[in-house]
């Protein structure tokens, strides 16, 4: 029993612990040397080299550091036998939710006007809507989605959730079905994305979505850049049909320094930085799945590949 580990981030240690912690051998090969590729049945990857996966023959298993998968799907070599276990982590998703609530209440309360007035040196306090009248959609009510309305709707804002399939969540409006997306934009004075990326997904959100959300709406992205049509985006802010973008996540990454997102003054670049992998509580979900594989279980949760997350 082998195990492929490849982060370029990793502190190996941790990882090791947690293997050690559920009598699976620490050993971990590493793409530097990886031994014999035959031996590998198990890997626990992020964004691994393309092409390599494909040579380990005896595969049962690829474990993703991180909630989405297109950082493995998007190689055409990944051996698409081969399940994929996708990171189920309570720190992620409360991660996820922090930063997303911080843009939600920077755009809510418009805290960037807090700036200008400083550098004005003007002492002046502006009005902003009740909580319960800011309507926030939210796409995608997966871990994180879902962890997103609960604590949205606490804070009080009026929240509507959607997804693929019908979901109830307490205190949340839910919506399913591509009908319910014209509402769900519509409706959208923050329209936070937490969508996987996939073919029904990729350039989901164009002029169409843009123009049919409220003028001086917001838009905060957090689930993959290739979801959004970047020129439709940059024109719905140039004429204020979008007030502000807070975009984690990039079509291409790292973005490039001549990309208009990073000058756009209505629009704020963080670096795919929402929720990054906890080594700690990903180590051990991923050590936890492992033993399950190794006793002959069924690591979960597997991606679907015909869903496409
Ligand atoms: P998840 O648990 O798989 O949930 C995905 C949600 O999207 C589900 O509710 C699903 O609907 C819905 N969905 C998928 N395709 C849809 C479609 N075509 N129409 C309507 N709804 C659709 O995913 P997650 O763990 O919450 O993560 C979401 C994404 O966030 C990841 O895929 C990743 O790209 C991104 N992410 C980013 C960061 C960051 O740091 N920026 C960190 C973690 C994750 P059903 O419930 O009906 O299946
Ligand atoms: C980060 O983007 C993740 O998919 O966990």
């Amino acid at each position: 029993m082998t195990i492929f580990f490849h982060w370029s981030e990793a502190t190996p240690d941790i990882w090791r612990n947690a293997l050690t912690a559920e009598n699976i051998p620490g050993d971990l090969r590493f793409v530097e040397d990886p031994g014999a590729l035959s031996d590998i049945n198990y890997a626990v990857v992020w964004a691994p080299p393309q092409g390599l996966l494909r040579q380990f023959e005896n595969l049962k298993y690829i474990f993703s550091i991180g909630a989405g998968v297109t950082h493995i799907t998007l190689d055409p070599d990944y051996p698409s036998e081969v399940p994929i276990v996708r990171l189920q982590d309570r720190l992620l998703v409360q991660d996820m939710s922090c930063h997303i609530i911080h843009w939600v209440l920077h755009f809510h309360r418009y805290y960037a006007r807090y700036r200008q007035y400083q550098g004005e040196k003007k002492w002046l306090r502006h009005r902003y809507p009740e909580n319960s009248s800011r309507r926030i959609s939210v796409l995608g009510l997966g871990q994180t989605g879902q962890d997103a309305c609960i604590r949205l709707s606490d804070l009080g804002f009026n929240v509507t959730g959607w997804a693929r399939s019908e979901k109830t969540i307490p205190g949340v409006r839910t919506l399913a079905s591509n009908d319910a997306f014209d509402t769900v934009v519509r409706e959208a004075d923050i329209l936070v994305n937490l969508l996987p990326l996939t073919p029904e997904t990729t350039d989901l959100l164009d002029a169409g979505v843009f123009n049919r959300m409220p003028r001086g709406s917001f838009l905060i992205n957090v689930a993959r850049g290739s979801t959004v049509v970047d020129a439709d985006l940059l024109s719905a802010l140039d004429c204020g049909q979008i007030e502000a973008a807070a975009l984690d996540v990039f079509r291409e990454e790292p973005l490039p320094a001549d990309d208009p997102y990073w000058s756009h003054p209505a629009v704020s670049v963080t670096p795919h930085a929402a929720a990054p992998t906890n080594e700690g509580s990903a180590a051990e979900f991923i050590a936890g799945q492992i033993r399950i594989a190794m006793d002959g279980g069924r690591p979960a949760p597997i991606v679907d590949l015909a869903r496409g997350y």
